[in-house]
């Protein structure tokens, strides 16, 4: 899958750790994502390279304007024809299910505003989608497109160690949609905590029922 990502920060995704090491390194490595971030700047017809303007009607921060929006997105489809998704507090909440959507796709296109947000007349015409991450405001849509790529990422055929893990996390079909029970691992006693007995039993089917009946809401 490929996840294509325009941002004013493209420094915040290129080199970044979090797509080098661990999980999501090991899918880029294996070819298994290609994420790539692209540099709204760069497509700013304006001499001095600027993004953004003041918003009409007054008021408060700016607002990132159209045409380098514009023209990026068009650049950007050359290559991948998959939707165009902005990230915003407006956008329909991330979801287990909505996650389980996207990971069926071949690619997409992941847009990141800053300030008060982009002009809406990109929402209006080239924008396939808009997603949220919960209900509270950051200050660029990086991270949740970062969030977005890891919950993606991990659905995939390939990426985790064992395929079924993902299917039995929090939210799956096999735990009801519901929350995962707890975990312990050693030692058997901890600070006078102990693991519960029925853990240790070796009966597998009495520690699934355990597991079942300690699933959260
Ligand atoms: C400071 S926010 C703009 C907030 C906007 N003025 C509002 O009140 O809805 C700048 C950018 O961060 C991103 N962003 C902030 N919170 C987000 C969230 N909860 N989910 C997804 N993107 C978010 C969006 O791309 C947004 O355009």
């Amino acid at each position: 899958m490929r996840f294509d990502i325009l941002t004013i920060f493209p420094q915040f995704i290129d080199g970044n750790p979090y797509f080098e090491h661990s999980i999501i390194g090991r899918a880029i490595d294996k070819k298994l994502i290609t994420v790539k971030a692209h540099d709204i700047r760069k497509y700013s017809k304006d001499k001095h390279k600027k993004v953004d303007d003041t918003p009409y009607g007054g008021g408060a921060g700016m607002v990132m304007a159209c045409q380098p929006i514009f023209d990026a997105v068009k650049a950007v489809k050359k290559k991948n024809k998959g939707p165009v998704i902005f990230l915003t507090p407006h956008g329909a909440t991330l979801t287990h299910s909505k996650v389980l959507k996207l990971a069926k796709l071949k690619n997409m296109i992941l847009l990141c505003g800053r300030y008060e947000g982009i002009d809406q007349r990109i929402r209006d015409t080239i924008i396939d989608e808009e997603i949220s991450i919960g209900d509270y405001v950051l200050t660029g849509g990086e991270l949740p497109a970062m969030i977005l790529i890891d919950a993606v990422t991990r659905q995939l055929p390939g990426v985790l160690h064992d395929d079924t893990s993902a299917l039995e996390d929090s939210f799956t079909k096999k735990l009801n949609g519901k929350k995962e029970y707890p975990h312990y691992t050693r030692p058997e006693v901890f600070k006078k905590m102990s693991v519960p007995k029925v853990l240790l039993s070796g009966n597998h089917a009495k520690i699934e029922e355990w597991r079942q009946s300690h699933l959260s809401s």
